[in-house]
Formats: structure tokens, sequence, C-alpha cells
């Protein structure tokens, strides 16, 4: 029996709709494969905790976490109606992913057969797209400062922190990645036509790092156009590596046309595997669709899909795709977000149903 453990944050909105959903499918699996168990450890920290305490964590949240021993944690959307979004991220979030070292965002973008693009010819223009977005500095950073307020002297920095450490390492995991899942192109996503030091540091580096893999094919684009070009030739795009607001950015456009928010998922990754890594969806809490069960879970399913893969679960990371790739495909299920009437709890029986029917599972029955 291998036994993984995992934190799980259902934190705020529909947070815990969409992560009672992903636990579901996680008992579904031990259920189905028998050799696996996920022990779990739900944390109440979010925007509840800090309406009731004035922190989203405790103050030794981190080192509680890292003395846990787990291998990765499940989080939900974190943002409140009533506290700022800054408070929130930087409270949880964002502490988390630069305290543990999660320096890559991988976010995966594909075109899910059954799922409509707003895309006018999305046969013509198959969408299967890699994101890798620094995750711990950059404009992320943290750095800077407001003084002087409410005069007219007052100034706000918000200062770009690039490191060669810290570039270096997320633009070899993009070529890693491009080498390891058998994908020809890397395309550095930069700005170094305006953002003269940081931006042509990036570039100089993704250069540098280009050099050590000559199998994979390479190219340069400005964020601006990189965004025309995803729309009007994604078919061009494969993986790309992307500084952290930029990233931040893109994947929302990719997740827009590959169909929905709603099923966007997201790895912040910890390669080295020192720190647990954290996965999520990318949307966030949504506020107008929460308590009514009708979020769609599958973004956050398809983040326990990059957790399993994280995990080196690769057969139970690949049923469970296959599993969300059917429900999907035979778009008996659908939630709101994909033109249907269907529930959260619906569509994530869907995925369990999906699930038993897969080849390997049945046999072992
Ligand atoms: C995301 C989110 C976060 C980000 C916010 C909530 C801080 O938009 O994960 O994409 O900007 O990274
Ligand atoms: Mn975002």
């Amino acid at each position: 029996m291998k036994n993984y453990h995992l934190a799980v944050f259902p934190a705020d909105g529909i947070g815990p709709e969409v992560i009672a959903a992903s636990r579901q499918v996680l008992r579904k699996l031990e259920q189905l494969h028998g050799g696996v168990r996920f022990e779990t450890r739900e944390y109440g920290w979010g925007s509840d905790h800090y309406e009731r305490t004035g922190a989203m964590m405790p103050a030794d949240g981190l080192r509680q976490l890292e003395k846990g021993g787990f291998e990765a944690i499940l989080m939900g959307p974190v943002g409140s109606r009533t506290i700022p979004d800054h408070v929130t991220l930087w409270g949880l979030l964002l502490p988390i992913r630069q305290g543990f070292d999660q320096y890559v965002n991988l976010r995966p973008m594909r075109q899910l057969d059954g799922v409509a693009s707003p895309l006018r010819n999305p046969a013509g223009h198959p969408i299967d797209m890699v994101c890798i977005r620094e995750n711990s500095e950059g404009e992320y950073a943290g750095v800077g400062g407001r003084v002087h307020r409410q005069r007219p002297q007052e100034v706000a920095l918000q200062s770009i922190v690039f490191t060669r450490t810290g570039t270096e390492r997320v633009m070899r995991f993009a070529f890693d990645y491009a080498r390891q899942h058998g994908r020809r192109l890397v395309t550095n996503v930069t700005k170094s036509n305006s953002m003269q030091h940081n931006m042509v540091f990036w570039d100089d580096i993704f250069q540098e790092v280009a050099t050590g893999y000559p199998a994979q094919a390479s190219d340069q684009q400005l964020v601006d156009s990189m965004t025309a070009r995803m729309v009007s030739q994604p078919e061009t795009v494969d993986v790309f590596v992307a500084s952290n607001l930029f990233g931040d950015i893109l994947t929302d456009l990719g997740a827009a046309l590959t169909g929905s928010m709603g099923l966007a998922p997201s790895a912040n990754l910890n390669p080295e595997r020192r720190y647990p890594s954290l996965f999520q969806a990318i949307h966030g809490s949504a506020f107008d669709l929460v308590g009514r069960n009708v979020a769609n879970p599958i973004a956050s399913i398809w983040s326990v899909q990059l957790l399993l893969e994280f995990l080196g679960e690769t057969e139970l990371a690949a049923r469970l795709m296959h599993a969300i790739e059917t429900v999907l495909r035979e778009q008996r299920v659908r939630t709101r977000d994909l033109g249907g009437t269907s529930s959260t709890t619906d569509m994530t029986e869907a995925v369990c149903r999906a699930l038993e029917t897969e080849p390997v599972f049945a046999k072992g029955r």
C-alpha cells in the first residue's frame, strides 16, 4: 500500500464545493486501485479564518505545513467579498508559493472534445499549449512601498525582481518539460522591446539555456503579440515560458480559448520536492455561484490529475484524464459554464462513473 499525505484547503467561495468534488474523485481512485491511499488533513485557513482571527493563516502556518510531511497541497480558490484581494492573497497563497519555493506554475491549456471554443474555426486551430510560468519572483516579488499617502507627492513603487538563479531554473524546467513530453517548441514570452533591463536579461538567459537543448526548437514572442498569436494561430503555440505576471494573464486567455475558466487547472511546483507542491484550479472564488452546487468541478479535478502525475502515479493520472475527457466528450452532463444545467455533484459523479469503466479498474474488480 502506498500512502500519500495531502494537505487540503477548501479555502473560499466555491472552494469547499469543488474541493469536496476533488476529494470524492480521490476516494474513488483509492477504491478502484486498492493499492494507494491519500491521507488528507484539512485546514480551515482562508477568509473565514481571517474574519475570526485577523489573519488568513496562523503566523507559523508554513512551518506547520512543513512539519506535516505532506507531498502535496490541494487548494480551493482564495478571495472574499469583504476583505481586499491583496490582503487575502498575500496572507495565504502567495506566501506559500514563495515560502515553499514553488517556482514553476504549470498550466496546461488544451481544448477537449465536446467543449466549444469561442474561436470561429477551432478545428483548424487545435489548442494544446502549456504555460510554464515563473512563480516565485518577477512582478510578484512583493518588493515595493507607498509613501506620502493622500498628498500630491504620493509615490507607489512595485519593483520587478529577476534573478539569474530564478530565471535560469524556470527556463530549464520549460525545456526539460518539453523534452520529456515530446513537445517540439519552446516559446519565450518577453517584452524586451520596452523593458530594456529585466526583459533583455530574461531573453539572454533564455538564449543561454536554449543552447543546452539542441533538439528543442525555440522562438520568441512579445507578450502583446502573444495574445494575438494565441487567438489567431493557437496551433503554433506549444510550450511557452513567461514571467509571473505575463503567465498569469496569458493563462486566463488560454482558459477562455479552451472553452471555460471552469476547466483550467494548475500546478505550483517545487520541482526539487524540498517542499510540498500546490495544486489548484486557476479560477477565482466565484461569489455568485457559492453554495448553489452549480460550479464546474473539473478545473479542480484536473488539478488532482496534475497532482497524481507529480506524485509519479502516472497510471492513475492517465485514467483520470481519460475519465475527464470521456465526460466532456459525451456532453451528457454539463455544468452551466458549458451551456448545460448539471450540478457540481452530477459532474463529479459522472467522472467517478467514467473512472469505474476504465478497463484497468474494471479488470481488477
Ligand atoms: C492565479 C491567480 C493569482 C495570481 C491571484 C489570485 C493572486 O490569478 O493563480 O492565476 O495572480 O497568480
Ligand atoms: Mn490568474
